[in-house]
C-alpha cells in the first residue's frame, strides 16, 4: 500500500490506533460528469495516496485505453468504476468512498448530477454533514447547483463548498470567480446552512485541490483539502439527548434483559435515568453492555446492550431516550416527502412507515404543495412523482417517538414503503407534530355494534363488490339487497354512481381521486356496519391497495369482498351508460380497463365468473355464501 504514513509497515498496531483516533467526516460531492465532479474526487484519492498499488497500476493501464486524457493518468476513471457507466460517460448511483489523510478520515458519497437521481442524492446527503458543489467556472451558477444545494440543505447538510472548478478554462479570471461567489451568496440566503466557502480550483491540472494552485495568486483561502481537513466536524449526533431505537429485547435466560441497537443519538453512562416511548415508562441503566465487555460510556453510532434496573416493558421498536430530556410521541406530523418511486405518491393511500426500529402504517393527506426544486418556487399538486418533494400532512396509525428532522436526522427521518410491493418508495422528515389530533376523543357510546346488531338479528358485513364499469356490481347488488330486504335483513347500499353525486361530488377519475373515493366510502362503509347493516358497496375500486384498506378499516370477517368478474369485451359490448364508446373516443379519460388500470382481487371472498351466468345466478350464489356462513338465518 502506498501511504505515507510509513508506521502501516513499521508498526500497525499504532497505525490503526491513530486511525482510529482520526476524526471522521462524512461529505458528499454533487455536480454532474460535466462539471468534472469524478476528475475532483479522483484527484482527491490519488493525492492522499491511499490506494492499493494495484489499483493504481490498474488506473494506468484503464487510462491508456479508455481515458479521455490521452495517456496521462484519468482520475475520473478511479470514480466511475462500474463498465457500464464508462460506455456511457455516466455516474449512475451511489457510491461511498473511504480515504484518509494524516489529519483527518474520509467517507464520501459520490452521487449523480442528473435530475433524476435526486433520489440517490438525497441518499448520500441523508448522512453527510458537508456538501462539494461543482460548479464549472465557464457557466457560472446553473439551476442544477441551486437544485443540489436545496435537497443537501433540507437534509440537514449544514456546511458547503463551492469547487468553482475549470478555472483554467477561464485563465483563472478572478472577475470571473467573484461574480459566481456574489451570485452563490445571493441564492443561499435562502438555505438552512451554517458555513459555505469557495474554492476556485481546476480538478484536471490540480490547482488548489491538495496544492495552493500557481495561477490564484489573489486567492488566499484554503484549498480544498485543507478545508475538508480542517473544518470543524462537530459529531451533531452525538451532542443532542440520548436516543436508541430498540432493535431486538435481548433475553438469552431469565437472569439476563436487555435491549439492544444502535445508539442514535447523544450518551450513555450506567446511572443514566431513561425513559422508554412510547409508554414512557422509567428506569435507570444497569448497564451498558457489548460484544467486547461493559462500557462506562456509549456515545451516537455504536451499537449496544442497555441493561436498566428495574423490570419494565419494553419491546422491539420502542425507543429509550434520555429520562430528563425525551422526545416527542405523536400520530400526527407535517411532514416534507421526497419521492422515489415511478407510481406517484397517493394522498390517502396507507403505506408502511420505517422510523427507527419501529414500523407502522402511514397515510399521507393531500398534498399541501410540492417545491420545484429549480426556482425552489411551491406549486400545487395532488400527487408527488418520482423525484419530487412535497409537503403533507401524515398520520400514523399509533403513537411513535420522533424528534423534528431539523433536530435529530436519525429520529426525525423515516422511510414510506409500498405495501403491495414492498419496495421503498418514499423518504420523510418530520417536520413538527400536528396537536390538533390530540384533542379528539374517541366517545365511548352505550348503544354499540352488537348491541345494533343483536336488534336486527344480524351480523352486520360489508359486501364490497369491486369490478369493471358495466360489470353489473349494481344489478347484481340490487337483487342481493331485495332478497334481504324479503327476508327482513336490514341493509343500505352505497353505488359509485350515486355517491359520486353527493358525498363525492368534487372527485374525478384520476389516480389520486379513485384513492380518495375509496378512503370515503371505506369509511361510510365502517359506520353502516357499526350501525349494524348489512352494507352493500359498490365501486370500480381497481386498486389493492385500496380495497386492503376498506378492510382493514373493520374487523375480521366484517368484509365480504366480491369479484363481479365480467371480461371487458362483455362489459363493453353492453355499455348500458354509453361510457365505453366514449372512451374510445378519447371523450373520457382515465377509463377503467381502457386507459386506466383494474387489479383484479387475488384471492376474493366470492369470486362470480360472469361468462353469461344471470345476474339472479350470482345474487343466489351471494346469498347463499351469507347463509352458509351464518351472517343471516
Ligand atoms: S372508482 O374507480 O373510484 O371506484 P366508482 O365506482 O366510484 O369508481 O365510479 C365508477 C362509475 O363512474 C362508473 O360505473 C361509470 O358510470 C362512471 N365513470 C365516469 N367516468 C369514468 C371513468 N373514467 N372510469 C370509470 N368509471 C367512470
Amino acid at each position: 500500500m502506498a501511504h505515507k504514513d510509513d508506521l502501516i509497515a513499521e508498526d500497525i498496531i499504532a497505525y490503526l490506533d491513530a486511525q482510529e483516533n482520526k476524526s471522521l467526516l462524512r461529505f458528499i460531492t454533487c455536480g454532474s460528469v460535466d462539471d468534472g465532479k469524478s476528475t475532483l474526487i479522483g484527484r482527491l484519492l490519488f493525492e492522499s495516496k491511499l490506494l492499493f498499488e494495484d489499483q493504481l497500476a490498474a488506473l494506468e493501464a484503464d487510462s491508456k485505453k479508455v481515458g479521455t486524457q490521452g495517456g496521462d493518468i484519468d482520475f475520473a476513471l478511479l470514480v466511475d468504476g462500474l463498465a457500464a457507466e464508462r460506455e456511457q460517460g455516466i455516474t449512475i448511483d451511489v457510491a461511498y468512498r473511504f480515504f484518509s489523510t494524516d489529519r483527518r478520515k474520509f467517507i464520501v458519497a459520490d452521487t449523480p448530477g442528473h435530475e433524476q437521481y435526486t433520489r440517490n442524492m438525497a441518499t448520500g446527503a441523508s448522512t453527510a454533514e458537508l456538501a462539494v458543489l461543482l460548479v464549472d467556472a465557464r457557466h457560472g451558477l446553473l439551476t442544477q447547483t441551486r437544485r443540489h444545494s436545496f435537497i443537501v440543505s433540507m437534509l440537514g447538510v449544514r456546511k458547503l463548498v463551492v469547487a468553482i472548478n475549470k478555472m483554467d478554462l477561464v485563465d483563472y479570471s478572478e472577475d470571473v470567480f467573484n461574480q459566481i461567489v456574489a451570485d452563490y451568496a445571493e441564492f443561499a440566503k435562502v438555505l438552512e446552512v451554517d458555513n459555505i466557502v469557495c474554492i476556485p480550483v481546476s480538478a484536471l491540472k490540480g490547482d488548489n485541490v491538495t496544492e495552493p494552485g500557481q495561477q490564484t495568486p489573489w486567492y488566499t483561502g484554503p484549498t480544498l483539502l485543507e478545508h475538508l481537513e480542517t473544518v470543524p466536524v462537530g459529531d451533531r449526533a452525538r451532542e443532542n439527548p440520548f436516543r436508541m431505537p430498540v432493535q431486538w429485547v435481548n433475553r438469552p435466560n431469565l437472569d439476563f434483559r436487555g435491549f439492544s441497537g444502535q445508539i442514535a443519538a447523544g450518551e450513555i453512562r450506567p446511572g443514566d435515568s431513561v425513559k422508554s416511548l412510547p409508554s414512557g415508562t422509567e428506569s435507570t441503566v444497569a448497564r451498558v453492555v457489548t460484544y467486547d465487555g461493559d462500557l462506562d460510556m456509549a456515545h451516537a453510532g455504536q451499537s449496544v446492550t442497555v441493561v436498566l434496573n428495574d423490570e419494565i416493558d419494553v419491546s422491539r421498536g420502542d425507543v429509550l431516550v434520555a429520562g430528563n430530556n425525551p422526545c416527542g410521541v405523536a400520530d400526527q406530523f407535517q411532514a416534507t416527502v421526497l419521492w422515489m418511486s415511478d407510481k406517484p405518491m397517493m394522498p390517502s393511500r396507507p403505506y408502511v412507515m420505517k422510523i427507527g426500529a419501529r414500523e407502522a402504517t402511514v397515510t399521507p393527506a393531500q398534498l399541501k404543495h410540492k417545491v420545484n426544486v429549480n426556482t425552489l418556487v411551491k406549486e400545487p399538486t395532488k400527487t408527488l412523482g418520482l423525484n419530487e418533494i412535497g409537503v403533507c400532512n401524515i398520520s400514523v396509525d399509533r403513537g411513535i417517538a420522533f424528534d423534528p428532522y431539523t433536530e435529530s436526522r436519525a429520529t426525525g427521518g423515516f422511510v414510506m414503503i409500498d405495501r403491495m410491493t414492498n419496495n421503498t418508495v418514499g423518504l420523510g422528515l418530520i417536520n413538527f407534530e400536528l396537536r390538533r389530533a390530540s384533542n379528539i376523543h374517541w366517545e365511548a357510546m352505550d348503544i354499540d355494534k352488537a348491541a345494533r346488531a343483536e336488534a336486527k338479528q344480524q351480523k352486520p358485513v360489508i359486501l364490497w363488490f369491486t369490478g369493471l364499469s358495466g360489470a353489473g356490481k349494481s344489478t347484481i347488488a340490487n337483487i342481493v339487497e331485495q332478497r334481504l330486504h324479503a327476508r327482513g335483513n336490514h341493509t343500505t347500499i352505497l353505488d359509485g354512481d350515486n355517491v359520486r353525486h353527493g358525498l363525492n361530488r368534487d372527485l374525478g377519475f384520476t389516480e389520486a381521486d379513485r384513492v380518495e373515493n375509496i378512503r370515503r366510502v371505506s369509511e361510510v362503509s365502517k359506520l353502516m356496519v357499526d350501525a349494524g347493516l348489512i352494507t352493500l358497496s359498490c365501486f370500480i375500486s381497481p386498486f389493492r391497495s385500496e380495497r386492503k384498506m376498506a378492510r382493514e378499516r373493520v374487523e375480521d370477517g366484517e368484509f365480504v369482498e366480491v369479484f363481479v368478474d365480467t371480461p371487458i369485451e362483455v362489459a363493453e359490448q353492453r355499455d348500458a351508460k354509453g361510457l365505453y364508446a366514449k372512451a374510445r373516443a378519447g371523450e373520457i379519460k382515465n377509463f377503467t380497463g381502457i386507459d386506466s388500470p383494474y387489479e383484479a382481487p387475488e384471492a376474493p371472498e366470492i369470486h362470480l365468473q360472469m361468462n353469461g351466468e344471470s345476474a339472479e345466478d350470482a345474487a343466489s350464489v351471494v346469498i347463499q355464501w351469507l347463509e352458509e356462513r351464518g351472517y343471516i338465518q
